[in-house]
């Protein structure tokens, strides 16, 4: 028996093994609706343009209709004997429609009719996946509303820092999520081009409307270079860069949430739902969603050099090393977008714990800066105040006393331009609603910056 595809200019057939190795349908076949999309236009365009008659792209669209309906009803043979879903639809095609199903590849070469697919489905899994980040920044919003009052340590280098609201510091992954969605959205503009015309790598010699073809489709451009067109795998790798900027962030989140749940720290509770327990210790409850989305961060990132390593080497046009952007392609979209789902719904599951916040904040002289400010505010030149204050501190940490502890008299002996409106300065509220600008911590802004980012999305 001979080769399926190609069968003339073969003697022998591949063995089993390069077969498998070879074929890529079963996981292309997540191509299979794009493809059939691009086909059907692809026939429309030819049959406009009187290269194939109007009776022939009738009977394609009729085959195409039953082959949809028959992979939607999971009665679709897929053969890896047929390599990929191109051949794949094509053959089942032909066998419903006979040679109006023949001429459909007329014109065209499954290197620019791939390209074709994967940038549709790369443009609509984009638009999941910005639909997707809304979702959570909405979640995420209503947390940080209920939360704009909610004082909590901020830290650099893990140390206590300065007071921040809990509201303020969600906030700072709503900016986060809604770069990756800029990114998203920009990454959109290069993907939506159409290869289809390039053919097998220097266009075709038929009458070709590739305009026609791009409008149908809804791409803004056609790819301007028949080599290029075919051999541009950019927007893949440009999408998985988004996606691990994405996955960086929701990683950075999640090693908060695992340090905020330990009960060390004590910030915040989980809702049982994302957690799981363990099967040796009965008391055990495990931030496992949070875990595993640092986790599963390693293998989009690990997809990104994937692309990047797979395409340095490839001189033009199409090589079947291409067909390797796909399986990281997909995984990537699936876990990015089962990632963003779990957060958006998580958001709403996380309780926080204001009290064990407020204790924290109340120990390690997070209010230092502000006595330092305040000094500056009565004449003393920073570095100055700077120093009075790091005495103070360190007679406080002698004493295992904090710096509102300190009496007027106390503090004199770092001062003499402190005074009694000093005390209000020290507590926590006065030191967040003290940063009250755009971009600051007060509750005031923190509420500001979520009218802002709710009309922006609305
Ligand atoms: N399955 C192939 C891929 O994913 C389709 C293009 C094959 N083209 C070729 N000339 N072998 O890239």
């Amino acid at each position: 028996k001979k080769s399926e595809a190609w069968s003339a200019r073969f003697n022998e057939p591949v063995s089993d093994l390069v077969k498998r190795y070879t074929a890529s349908v079963f996981f292309d076949k997540r191509l299979a609706q794009v493809d059939i999309q691009g086909s059907l236009a692809h026939a429309e365009m030819l049959a406009h343009q009187n290269i194939i008659s109007q009776q022939d792209h009738a009977e394609i669209q009729r085959g195409m209709t039953q082959i949809l309906e028959e992979i939607k009803a999971g009665k679709f043979e897929w053969l890896l004997d047929l390599e990929d879903v191109h051949l794949n639809i094509e053959k089942r095609l032909t066998e419903l429609v006979g040679d109006a199903g023949k001429r459909l590849h007329t014109g065209r070469s499954r290197n620019d009719q791939v390209a074709t697919d994967i940038r549709l489905y790369v443009r609509s899994e984009i638009d999941n996946i910005v639909g997707l980040l809304r979702d959570l920044r909405l979640a995420l919003l209503d947390l940080a509303e209920q939360h704009a009052d909610t004082i909590l340590p901020g830290f650099t280098h893990m140390q206590v820092a300065q007071p921040i609201t809990f509201g303020h510091h969600v906030l700072a992954y709503v900016e986060m999520f809604g770069r990756d969605a800029e990114r998203m959205l920009d990454c959109r503009k290069r993907v939506n081009r159409l290869p289809l015309g390039a053919a097998a790598l220097a266009g075709t010699t038929f009458p070709i409307d590739r305009e026609r073809v791009a409008k149908t489709l809804g791409f803004d451009d056609v790819c301007h270079n028949s080599l290029d067109a075919v051999s541009d795998r950019d927007f893949a790798i440009e999408f998985c860069a988004a996606a691990a900027l994405i996955m960086t962030h929701v990683s950075r989140m999640s090693e908060e949430l695992v340090i905020w749940m330990s009960p060390r720290v004590g910030f915040i509770d989980i809702a049982d739902r994302f957690c799981t327990g363990s099967s040796i210790m009965p008391q055990k409850k495990n931030p496992d969603v949070p875990e595993l989305a640092r986790g599963k961060t390693g293998r989009v990132n690990g997809h990104l050099i994937a692309l990047l390593t797979l395409m340095k080497g490839q001189p033009l046009a199409y090589n079947k090393d291409n067909q390797e952007d796909k399986e990281p392609l997909f995984d990537t979209v699936d876990t990015v977008i089962d990632t963003l789902r779990i957060f958006a719904d998580m958001a709403s599951g996380i309780t926080v714990k204001p009290d064990a916040m407020r204790a924290a904040a109340l120990q390690g002289y997070a209010t230092a800066t502000d006595l330092a400010d305040y000094l500056v505010k009565k004449g003393l030149p920073f570095r100055d105040a700077h120093e009075a204050v790091a005495h103070a501190v360190r007679a406080c940490v002698d004493r295992g006393i904090d710096l509102s502890d300190l009496s007027l008299e106390e503090l004199h002996v770092f001062s003499k331009l402190i005074e009694a409106d000093i005390f209000q300065v020290l507590t926590l509220e006065g030191s967040v609603a003290a940063r009250d600008h755009v971009g600051g911590t007060a509750p005031n802004q923190v509420r500001a910056a979520i009218a802002r980012h709710r009309a922006q999305l609305a």
